[in-house]
């Protein structure tokens, strides 16, 4: 996708899976995509398509031992990390790769001071002593556009706003200086004005340090205006990628097209419907035959009985679907 440069994280057919009561579910199936250097990159998708379960694999956060990555590499700057022992990652998380999640009381340790939390990994990884690290996160906390920094490192989580944890949480993620940052669902649980100035701080944070960002979200009006490229998921696969500019303007599968006519639009009549999608994700335990979404296409024939790959209809972009040149 970028030839100038090689890619920061290559992920090549990754297959997680989670062994449940009613049988293996495979959550990220055959997931390869790549990420260079200082790029913003989206993920969207529909509720458990595999958005989070590709996050936490590349963190090697999967939950065991009813999860585990299967098969597949992960490549980050060349180096399998999935041959990796747990001493070995732990020097990659939050060190070259960090990650912010949606709800960041449940990643934030309630027991513990904004202080305590925030110099935690910069002791860790950069080998800072206390009073250095200490002065580094009152510039964190100033960088993220926190007000009053030193009375916030004596605070815990529960004294601050949802936007205030949001914010330490991309302190802690930035600390160590990473090379990538996977924000997952960063902003969904905050009001919009939050949230802009949020990924406004992310976006400037990423461009002056040549970062790069993987935002993965529901909202595609975020995608638009942050990633120069996104990946669509559909139960657990890729089913489109492309640059965001070709995707939005000229999607090449269904469900791609299904996502961006669900949203409202400025100039349409409020009484107007919104085009949803019919039908709902297919259960990962009873996938339909061939494409998966084709219970939910309109372009159905008898090819879609195949299970189509994904692959590239132009130099930028590619698709998992037989019949796209039929999209209209
Ligand atoms: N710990 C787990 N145990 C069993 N199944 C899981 C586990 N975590 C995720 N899954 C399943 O894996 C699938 C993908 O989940 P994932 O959390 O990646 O979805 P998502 O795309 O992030 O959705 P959302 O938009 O709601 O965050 C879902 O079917 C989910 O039920
Ligand atoms: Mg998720």
């Amino acid at each position: 996708m970028n030839e100038l440069k090689s890619p920061l994280l290559k992920i090549e057919n990754l297959q997680t899976q989670f062994k449940t009561s009613e049988g293996i579910i495979k959550a990220a199936n055959n997931v390869s995509f790549e990420i260079y250097p200082g790029e913003v990159i989206g993920i969207v998708g529909e509720s458990g398509c595999g958005k989070s379960v590709t996050a936490l694999s590349i963190m090697q956060l999967i939950p065991k031992p009813h999860g585990e990555i299967k098969d597949g590499q992960i490549l980050y700057k060349n180096k399998d990390i999935l041959n990796l022992n747990e001493k070995e990652m732990q020097k990659i998380r939050g060190n070259e790769i960090s990650i912010i999640f949606q709800e960041p009381m449940t990643s934030l340790n309630p027991v513990l001071t904004i202080e305590k939390q925030l110099t935690e990994q910069m002791l860790l990884h950069l080998g800072l002593k206390y009073k250095d690290a200490r002065l580094k996160a009152i510039e964190l906390l100033e960088l993220v556009g926190m007000p009053d920094p030193k009375s916030i490192l004596k605070k815990y989580p529960h004294n601050l706003s949802g936007g205030m944890r949001q914010r330490i949480m991309i302190a802690i993620a930035i600390s160590c200086n990473p090379k990538l940052i996977i924000a997952d669902e960063p902003t969904t649980s905050l009001d919009v004005t939050i949230q802009a100035q949020i990924l406004e701080t992310l976006k400037s944070i990423c461009e002056t340090s040549d970062t790069a960002l993987v935002l993965i979200t529901h909202n595609l009006g975020i995608i638009a205006r942050y990633a120069k490229r996104v990946i669509v998921m559909y139960a657990g696969k890729i089913v489109e990628e492309g640059n965001a500019v070709d995707l939005y303007n000229s999607p090449k599968h269904p469900y791609t097209l299904g996502l961006l006519r669900s949203v409202p639009k400025l100039n349409s009549s409020p009484d107007a419907n919104l085009e949803a999608i019919p039908g709902n994700p297919p259960d990962l335990n009873n996938l339909p035959n061939g494409c998966s979404f084709q219970p939910r296409c309109y372009l159905i024939n008898e090819k879609c009985n195949v299970e189509p790959t994904i692959t590239p209809v132009s130099d930028q972009h590619r698709t998992a679907c037989w019949n796209y040149t039929e999209l209209n």
